[in-house]
């Protein structure tokens, strides 16, 4: 199946592609009761074996503006548009908020799903609604930000709501030549020499560190960060860092965090949990944990689903021993 940036060799039962939301609707009703799947680009699911569903695409591509005040665009783009074609625009247009998600692999539709992120930005910091189609009914809906209860790479469509929308297109609130988000890690040390930089500049940064250290999809597969960065309590990051008095670790200020962990979480990169124990360009059958960032694991060689599923298992089993830490996958497992 070419519709997972994995690129596992797996058969889905049947694929249709639409390209209306008329079109999307007629499909619905036309299958009603079977179990469905739509899909973006596939770049944040692993198919565990063949999918006896039917597989949706999104082919519905375009984007406008809705309107703008003095200081802000709100532009309209369609489920099936690639974020980063959409980003592209945007910052041609000196439209500012999604520069630091250049690069990403994915749709439109899957930023609202999965809250992508990077650098410091997330897909909830712009987006104002989600349009939906409900997939017993095929009646539209639309969504609030507030409503979709985003998280870290997390929303209500991957939890209360799993399988009931289809997302049809986001509403996303641009600045017109806004404030840049600059202070991620490494993104101030690729931009300097910049005095000041501009969307374009956040963009091209962007890309350079993401192919110093990711894949791209289109020649390795895989499907970005397999895991999340856990966040621990407080008495188990200082018991750690009696330990490994290096370990990185971010102070937790995300308001969507529950508020325990507000006063006292620590995140964790999950790369370096993973390096410490060994498993960096390690392999499990054609699956490996990257060697330029070993929180991806791509499909070095015919990987099977199964190799990526035990080389995943055996990773969050050695950070589990070694650091008492529990890692959890943020790619979704299709059964
Ligand atoms: N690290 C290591 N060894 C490595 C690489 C990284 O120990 O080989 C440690 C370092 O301490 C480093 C830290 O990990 O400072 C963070 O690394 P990086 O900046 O690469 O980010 P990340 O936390 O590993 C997250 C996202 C990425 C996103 C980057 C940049 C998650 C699960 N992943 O990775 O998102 O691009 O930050 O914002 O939150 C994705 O979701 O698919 C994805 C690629």
């Amino acid at each position: 199946m070419p519709y997972n940036t994995f690129r596992v060799d797996v058969k889905a039962r049947e694929v249709i592609e639409y390209d209306s939301i008329e079109d999307l609707r007629q499909t619905l009703l036309s299958h009603k009761g079977e179990v469905i799947l739509p899909v973006g680009e596939g770049s944040n699911l692993l198919f565990t074996r063949d999918f006896d569903g039917l597989i949706l695409l999104s082919r519905m591509c375009r984007a406008r503006a809705l309107k703008e005040t003095q200081d802000e665009v709100w532009i309209e783009a369609e489920s099936g548009l690639k974020l980063d074609d959409l980003i592209a625009q945007l910052v041609d247009m000196n439209l500012t908020g999604m520069e630091n998600l250049s690069h990403i692999p994915g749709t439109v539709g899957a930023s609202a799903v999965q809250n992508v992120g990077a650098y410091g930005v997330e897909a909830k910091d712009v987006i104002e609604q989600v349009h939906t189609i409900h997939v017993e009914t095929a009646e539209p809906r639309t969504f609030t930000n507030e409503e979709c209860r985003f998280g870290y790479r997390d929303s209500i469509f991957k939890n209360e709501l799993k399988g009931q929308y289809i997302v049809t297109s986001v509403v996303y609130k641009l600045k017109k030549d806004g404030e840049l988000k600059l202070d991620y890690g490494n993104l101030r040390s690729a931009l300097e020499g910049i005095a000041k930089p501009t969307a374009q500049d956040v963009r091209e940064a962007v890309i350079a560190v993401r192919k110093t250290k990711l894949p791209e999809v289109s020649e390795l597969g895989s499907a970005g960060s397999f895991f999340k960065n856990p966040v621990i309590k407080e008495s188990l990051f200082l018991a750690l860092q009696q330990q490994y008095p290096d370990i990185p670790h971010y102070a937790i200020n995300s308001p969507t965090a529950p508020a325990v962990l507000q006063r006292s979480g620590h995140k964790i990169p999950a790369a370096w949990l993973i390096e410490q124990c060994g498993w960096k360009g390690k392999m499990v059958g054609g699956a490996q944990c990257y060697d330029k960032q070993p929180l991806v694991l791509v499909n070095r060689n015919n990987a099977t689903p199964q190799d990526i599923i035990d080389l995943a298992q055996a990773i969050c089993t050695s950070v589990q021993l070694k650091f008492g830490i529990t890692i959890s996958p943020e790619v979704n497992y299709i059964e």
